[in-house]
């Protein structure tokens, strides 16, 4: 009985649990995109959280992503072409960081974008028209 129990409470998990939707996964992506972070600092973004909006160096407005700021230094990684998706972005700030690699294009489509401070990091390449 318990394990009959189990089985349809495992069958029911997949309609509980809200993951992140497709705009919210580019925070994963950036996640992922870090590659050396010693605060470990995101460890705590998990693609399972119903928002990424009570993350650190994360806002919204509503339950749209408005604000990323990560205050912490010594990253290394890259910029995820994933963040063009956050429709929502005003206020970006990577700087004091080492990323490297070159500034994504699809950064540049996200029409609500304002304020961009990418300044003190290793990135190399053009930057887009668009800007
Ligand atoms: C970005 O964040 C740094 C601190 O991490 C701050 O000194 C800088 O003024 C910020 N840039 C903008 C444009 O707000
Ligand atoms: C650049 O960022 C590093 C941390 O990644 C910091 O130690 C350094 O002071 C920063 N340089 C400037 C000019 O802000
Ligand atoms: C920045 O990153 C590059 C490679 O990605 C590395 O060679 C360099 O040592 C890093 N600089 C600092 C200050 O961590």
């Amino acid at each position: 009985m318990m394990l009959l129990l189990l089985q349809i409470a495992l069958l029911l998990v997949p309609e509980v649990v809200h993951c992140l939707n497709q705009d919210e996964l580019s925070l994963p992506a950036l996640k992922f995109a870090i590659e050396t972070d010693q605060t470990r600092i995101h460890d705590f973004w998990s693609k399972s959280d119903p928002t990424p909006c009570h993350w650190h160096g994360v806002a919204c407005t509503g339950n749209q992503v408005t604000d990323l700021l990560l205050t912490n230094k010594r990253l290394t990684g890259y910029i995820p072409s994933e963040l063009g998706q956050l429709n929502s972005l005003k206020r970006l700030n990577l700087s004091n960081k080492n990323f490297s690699m070159p500034i994504p294009a699809h950064l540049f489509n996200v029409a609500a974008l304002t304020s961009l401070d990418l300044s003190n990091n290793s990135l190399v390449g053009p930057i887009q028209d668009q800007i």
